[in-house]
């Protein structure tokens, strides 16, 4: 039976390293997309895209379609583009240049909403297939964070596209008419704090995906706007149910 696959876009030494990992270890063909090409390990096709230009994200699905006869059955959209505000600047906190505003839009939401276009008009087709023996899910995972919820002053650019890429994953999981699942998911502490010290948790996040497109953890009925977890020993996660939406300085 041929395997499934997974595109990670915006797979950089963290998140997009501990998830490729994880897929080829579960026998995916996995496959890391970033602007440099970063050095490949076995298992794990690296393309190189700028996700800002459209044409890009599409030549990358019609890459994966060729290589694998089908096409990703999860996607995880990992690309950011953020520009801090000056707080002594004036006009703060609209003062971000306008070039660097339209940038990070583009990396933040448009790179997401083409990839979604591509992955939603090509499952139809995918071919049912199980990773350990559970059936997958097309599923689309956008890495988010709480800033569509909690804004900070300094994070106007990545705050507006996540909020905007956000929108569009609802419309996928509200709307969507294929079966597939669209997950915003954002990594919080215990006490469901964001997280604004250190990186984020690649293995958690791996794990979560695969949870998520493999063993239907969250059900349509328990869908939220904004899934948060949190990181556990050993790359272990537990969902956060609580209603804080913070930022602890
Ligand atoms: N939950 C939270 O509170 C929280 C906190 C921090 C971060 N985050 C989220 O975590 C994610 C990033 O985490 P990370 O640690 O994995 O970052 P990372 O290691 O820097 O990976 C980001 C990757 O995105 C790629 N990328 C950026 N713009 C791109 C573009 N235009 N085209 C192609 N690739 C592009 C980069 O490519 P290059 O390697 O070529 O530069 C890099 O490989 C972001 O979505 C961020 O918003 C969430």
């Amino acid at each position: 039976m041929s395997r499934p696959t997974i595109a990670i876009l915006g797979a950089g030494s963290n998140i997009g390293t501990a998830v490729a990992s994880h897929f080829a270890s579960l026998k995916f063909n996995v496959f890391a997309v970033s602007r440099t090409l970063h050095a490949s390990s076995e298992g794990i096709h690296r393309l190189q895209a700028d996700l800002i230009d459209p044409s890009q994200v599409t030549a990358i699905f019609d890459t994966i379609q060729t290589e694998t006869g089908a096409g990703p059955h999860i996607v995880v959209y990992n690309a950011y583009g953020m520009t801090m505000n000056d707080p002594s600047a004036p006009g703060y906190p609209f003062n971000v240049p306008l070039d660097k505003f339209e940038h990070n839009y583009k990396a933040n939401t448009l790179g997401a909403y083409v990839a979604m276009k591509e992955f939603t008009t090509l499952v139809p087709s995918l071919p049912a297939i199980t990773s350990n023996s559970h059936p997958i899910t097309p599923t689309f995972f956008m890495v988010g964070n709480i800033l569509p919820w909690s804004p900070l002053g300094m994070g106007t650019t990545l705050g507006t596209g996540k909020a905007a890429t956000a929108h569009l994953i609802m419309l996928g999981e509200k709307f969507g008419k294929t079966g597939a699942r669209y997950y915003f998911g954002s990594e919080v502490l215990e006490d469901g704090a964001g997280v604004l010290v250190g990186p984020v948790n690649g293995k958690a996040h791996a794990r979560f995906v695969e949870d998520l497109a493999t063993k239907n953890i969250v059900k349509k009925e328990d869908w939220v706007e904004n899934l948060r977890f949190f990181a556990k020993d050993g790359g272990e996660y537990e969902i956060y149910k609580g209603e804080n939406y913070v930022w602890n300085f």
